[in-house]
């Protein structure tokens, strides 16, 4: 047997923003939204937000400090604000950072101490309060997952807490808020949902139903990143990109990640770069090592990926290094200035992360160490 959980509620597609006013009415009062600094302002998304949540019968806190990879103490003090302006509901608006935090914050409102404790192993004994999550990108899927990506600053971490509690009550996926998102994060973006339906596929808790969406997200992506990144305002490749995201999201809330993801949470964490770009460039080295162990499976995924028959798993590999290449991301670490000495380090933080024990291939200390060193070499 399996479980397969998901959010209350998803609503895709264009137009499906308006459904916050709906989603939020019967949820109370008073809704603290949960952002970054600039890009919702920007881009009016914040004040159609508020529109919307004001038309709902809502007054609105703003909590509009969430970083790129947010700390444990943005997220407490997030927390905090929402206990202190008594808010009854927390809404999330923008890419993976904002989503996270809006979760971890929905979390901390009601729970004691930090999140950083949550990410060192405490158990999440009780529900937040009620999430949306709006998406207004196409790829980390946040909106669909039960995770929070949290930086740990003292141990240089970046750790996904995780419970069953904190799935959202509903995901607003509008394909028409990632119109703006320029070249590169479409490019970041799109490839974190490639990595997250690849890694959903090979995991070892892969499921009938995780793998289909799986398969078909690669299947999307294949066909509609190029495009997506080309023309922003191609809106076939943009909803298909959504939609690809969704699925991927659907799929490894449920079956978990693999090594890429486990690798790219210290690379990113270590050197700052973006989570879409971490995965794209560790990807095909991965790839290569998981072949050994799964050979036919990754040959499926360039089955997927390039509509046609695909029978080595060395042609699947090469397919998704040139999407890698083709969307203007590097592969491998070559341009990363990780120095000799942080090479351990590295490793042993990717051994930390819970996605390592749902790689179809068992990774030692060692092991990983050895990925990062082809990764270092390749590009
Ligand atoms: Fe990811």
């Amino acid at each position: 047997m399996h479980d397969f959980r998901l959010p209350g509620v998803i609503h895709f597609g264009w137009g499906a923003f308006d459904r916050l006013r709906d989603e939020a009415e019967p949820l109370g009062k008073r809704a603290l939204l949960v952002t970054g600094r600039s890009a919702m302002k920007r881009t009016g998304v914040l004040d159609r937000a508020q529109a919307l949540l004001a038309q709902a019968g809502l007054t609105t806190a703003l909590f509009d400090e969430v970083e790129s990879d947010p700390s444990g103490a943005t997220i407490d003090r997030g927390g905090e604000l929402a206990r202190e302006e008594s808010c009854d509901l927390v809404v999330g608006l923008g890419g993976g950072s904002p989503m996270d935090a809006a979760r971890g914050i929905a979390a901390m409102a009601v729970l004691e101490g930090s999140i950083i404790d949550y990410a060192r192993g405490k158990r999440v004994e009780r529900p937040g309060l009620p999430l949306i999550n709006v998406a207004t990108t196409a790829g980390t899927a946040s909106e669909i997952t039960s995770v929070s990506v949290v930086l740990d600053e003292e141990r240089r971490l970046k750790v996904g807490v995780r419970s069953p509690f904190w799935f959202a009550r509903a995901a607003i996926a509008d394909p028409d808020l990632t119109t703006t998102m320029p070249p590169a994060l479409t490019a970041a973006t799109g490839l974190d949902a490639l990595t997250h339906a690849v890694e959903s596929y090979l995991s070892t808790r892969a499921t009938p139903p995780s793998e289909a969406l799986a398969l078909r997200s690669i299947s999307l992506i294949g066909s509609n990143l190029r495009a997506a990144v080309a023309d922003g305002a191609d809106r076939a490749a943009r909803e298909a990109m959504a939609l690809a995201s969704m699925l991927a999201g659907m799929a490894f809330a449920n079956s978990g990640l693999g090594l890429v993801h486990a690798l790219a949470h210290p690379v990113g964490a270590r050197y700052g770069v973006a989570h879409g770009a971490a995965c794209g460039r560790l990807l095909p080295p991965v790839l290569r090592y998981n072949a050994a162990a799964v050979p036919e499976r990754v040959a499926a995924v360039g089955r997927a990926l390039l509509g046609r028959e695909v029978e080595e798993p060395h042609e699947a590999i090469e397919s998704v290094e040139s999407l890698v290449v083709d969307v203007g991301v590097p592969i491998g670490i070559a341009d990363l200035p990780i120095v000799e000495r942080e090479m351990p380090v590295l490793a042993q933080d990717t051994l930390v992360s819970g996605s390592v024990k749902t790689n179809p291939r068992p990774a030692t200390e060692e092991d990983a160490r050895a990925v990062l060193d082809g990764a270092r070499h390749t590009g």
